[in-house]
């Protein structure tokens, strides 16, 4: 037999009896496309939708299960699927609960890409959408239509952090029949639990703190019993999955999500705190501190924060000084994203449908990652330095 023959036949021959498999403490890691069957008759049976095991790559390889099954647990969900991105999540949940005619409402302070789906691609679907504000409660009623088939949230919203009083919204979607959509990023299944305030669906960037490296992209969707179905129906219609090895790390994530996010929480209200008293700074706009707009309504639905909030200086420094300031940063990388060990900054100024946020001043984004908080406060008072 041909040398090649005999490693592709060998791989084919390994079986649990030529290396017992030990009880890793991990779960075992398939990939791939191809999943070989006992007998013809198997994948006759599998052709016909009559076969129980997973026949393809593309079916939720087991990590991703196990990964979908933890999430749900977490969230108090029916059912979870994982998606490539948490771009990815929102789009797809997106088009699986509208069709043509449909008018949604979205809160305007949603993740930027989030409301240029709904402007770009939904429209040209027959889909409308109006943006609300960002606070919005019990006022949404006022946008309502007799087309209205959901409402998308974002609590807080990840750059400017307004707070959304989730019980008013789902109490008049569920008498309407409204799907009620939130993506529930920021707080992680741990400091809200969506589904058990009435939301439907509770979408995560798991890119952020879940997996909790910077190492991953991944999203989630967990749904009520209600809308288990029609997200399981897209899902497989589809052909959706999501890369195993990101499955994996998510899981991994998901055990030291508590003991991450208990920190992130205590270093990122420390930095605010001190951010407060500065005398450069205007404001801090963090949810878990008393001088937040929204900060009671938070209370009422959050058990936790993050480590992700903004603040606003008192002058209206040049862009120029505003990167000097940023780049005098020595521990807060410049980068996108969050959620992650490393402390990250970004900038930005917010222009809304209703207006511009914090006054079209430029508001700096913190993410407090892991590091030790008082080289964190340090970092940010030599910073400041610059400014003076
Ligand atoms: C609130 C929020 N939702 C969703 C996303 C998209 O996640 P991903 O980067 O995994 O596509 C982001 C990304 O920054 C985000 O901030």
């Amino acid at each position: 037999m041909n040398e090649i023959t005999r490693v592709i036949a060998a791989d084919l021959k390994d079986d649990e009896a030529d290396y017992p498999s030990p009880r890793m403490i991990n779960p075992q890691l398939h990939t791939g496309s191809t999943v070989l069957f006992e007998s013809c008759q198997d994948l006759l049976a599998a052709g016909r939708g009559g076969y129980s095991g997973i026949t393809y790559g593309t079916e939720r390889l087991p990590v991703q299960r196990k990964f979908e099954n933890a999430l749900a647990d977490m969230e108090g969900g029916a059912l979870c699927r994982a998606f490539q991105s948490g771009i990815s999540a929102i789009t797809n949940t997106l088009l699986a609960f509208t069709r043509s005619g449909d008018h949604i409402l979205v809160c305007e302070n949603v993740y930027g890409p989030t409301s240029a789906f709904c402007r770009e691609v939904l429209s040209r679907y027959g889909v409308t959408t109006t943006f609300v504000p960002a606070a919005v409660g019990q006022d949404i009623d006022q946008w309502l239509t007799a087309e209205t088939r959901l409402i998308f949230l974002e609590s807080p919203g990840s750059n400017t952090f307004e707070i959304q009083d989730i019980q008013a919204v789902v109490e008049i979607a569920r008498e309407k029949g409204i799907v009620t959509i939130i993506d529930n990023t920021w707080a992680t299944p741990l400091f809200l639990k969506p589904l058990e305030l009435g939301v439907d669906v509770s979408i995560h960037s798991v890119t952020k703190y879940i997996s909790g490296h910077s190492d991953v992209l991944l999203g989630a969707v967990t749904v009520n019993g209600r809308y288990a179905d029609v997200l399981d129906r897209f899902y497989r219609v589809m052909e959706l999955f999501a890369s195993p090895q990101d499955c994996y790390l998510a899981l991994r994530g998901l055990k030291t999500l508590g003991v991450r996010m208990r920190q992130h929480q205590e270093s990122g209200l420390a930095v605010g705190v001190w951010l407060e008293q500065n005398e450069l700074v205007e404001k801090v706009i963090h949810p878990a501190l008393e001088s937040h707009p929204q900060h009671e309504l938070w209370k009422k639905d959050f058990t936790g924060a993050a480590g992700l909030f903004s603040f606003v200086f008192k002058e209206n420094y040049s862009e120029e000084q505003v990167c000097d300031f940023v780049n005098a940063l020595k521990l807060f990388g410049i980068g996108f994203s969050w959620g992650g060990y490393k402390s990250l900054v970004t900038v930005g100024r917010y222009r809304r449908e209703s207006g511009e946020a914090c006054e079209g001043k430029v508001l700096v984004r913190l993410n407090v990652g892991l590091e030790e908080v008082d080289d964190l406060i340090g970092d940010l008072q030599q910073a400041f330095l610059v400014l003076v």
